[in-house]
């Protein structure tokens, strides 16, 4: 899996990239085969542009004979694992994930799709890579701000599931800023191994801890904040609701505040009516039982208790 995308020298490829992508590794990719560039951003993962690199596709008579190669972080997979999905019923796929949070998430688990205006990934479907190729050497031009919303997806896998690896991100968080590439390989490794126990068993959707508010923030902000960032607000928000002892509760907010996540200032109405489209129906949240484990509770909040816990999360009334 920990590989370089030179080591892929054996198909007939076609790679799929976004624009800042392309502006930053063009010559590494085009080694590989014809590069198809689309527009970078979250308000891009859409129906529309993947309709045009469909019809890009067609218009060069692009057949099944060909690999894709989506090179990029989860918004690039999602979308191309979606064409890769339906593109003449079925097309290989390999992923080469470039930011953390798509190593250690969007890469794995066969989940891919776009958003519409009525929310997030609402439209997709299943399909896995034949292949995932971490080439470490993407991370360099990662930003702070890519880290962090990749820390947001590790810290989620640790609350629902590993206790231990909460206190490891705890003491050793800086290190995926510095790029210590020893830290990043065992943080990615030891992410997939959770999500992969959640994948493959019947919990699977409480991965989705943290992220029913996170979608109604990114749609409701029109996909200006980014998923990393929405879904440790949705994290704040979840914990908050979570039965957990004091104590833990505090370890929670003391790290979210080392890293300056608070939750922002959006109207809750406008969230409520996004959150009703949530494919787990409307007021349903995966929750903390302690640190390390998740439930799926069977309560069913109401939109006063979310209003009422949204407004104490925005006036730091629980501190
Ligand atoms: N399918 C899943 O299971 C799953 C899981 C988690 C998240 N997701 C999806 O992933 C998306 C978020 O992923 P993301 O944060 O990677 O977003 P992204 O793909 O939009 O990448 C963020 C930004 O980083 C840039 N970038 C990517 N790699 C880079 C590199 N190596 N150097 C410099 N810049 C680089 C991109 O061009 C983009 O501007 C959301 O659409 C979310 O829904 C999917």
């Amino acid at each position: 899996m920990f590989e370089s995308i030179e080591s892929l020298k054996n198909k007939k490829y076609i790679c799929f990239c976004d624009e800042n992508i392309h502006a930053l590794y063009q010559e590494k990719i085009s080694k590989l085969g014809p590069v198809f560039v689309f527009p970078s951003g979250e308000e891009n993962k859409t129906r529309a542009t993947k309709e045009q690199l469909e019809d890009r596709l067609l218009e060069k008579g692009i057949s099944k004979e060909y690999t894709f190669v989506a090179i990029g972080g989860g918004m690039t997979l999602d979308l191309i694992g979606f064409l890769a999905s339906t593109y003449m019923r079925g097309v290989d796929v390999i992923f080469v994930p470039t930011t953390l949070l798509a190593c250690i998430d969007a890469s794995f688990g066969g989940k891919n799709g776009v958003n519409t205006s009525f929310g997030k990934n609402l439209i997709g479907s299943f399909y896995s890579p034949k292949q995932i190729v971490i080439d470490m050497d993407f991370f360099v031009t990662l930003s702070e701000q890519e880290i962090f919303n990749g820390l947001a997806e590790g810290i989620k896998h640790a609350l629902i599931k590993d206790a231990l690896f909460f206190e490891e991100i705890e003491s050793n968080y800086s290190r995926l800023f510095e790029k210590d590439r020893a830290f990043l390989k065992y943080f990615i490794e030891k992410n997939l191994g959770v999500k992969k126990g959640f994948v493959d068993g019947a919990n699977r959707h409480c991965l989705n801890f943290g992220h029913t508010l996170a979608h109604a923030i990114e749609a409701v902000s029109c996909y200006q904040i980014p998923h990393g960032k929405a879904v440790f607000m949705g994290m704040l928000f979840a914990s908050q609701l979570s039965p957990l002892e004091q104590n833990e509760k505090q370890r929670i907010l003391q790290l979210f505040d080392r890293l300056d996540v608070q939750l922002e200032t959006f109207a809750i109405e406008l969230l409520i009516e996004k959150m009703k489209y949530d494919k787990k129906g409307f007021g349903q949240f995966i929750l903390l039982k302690k640190i390390g484990e998740c439930f799926d509770t069977t309560t069913q909040f109401t939109e006063r208790q979310i209003k009422d816990a949204f407004m104490c999360l925005s006036s730091r009334a629980y501190v």
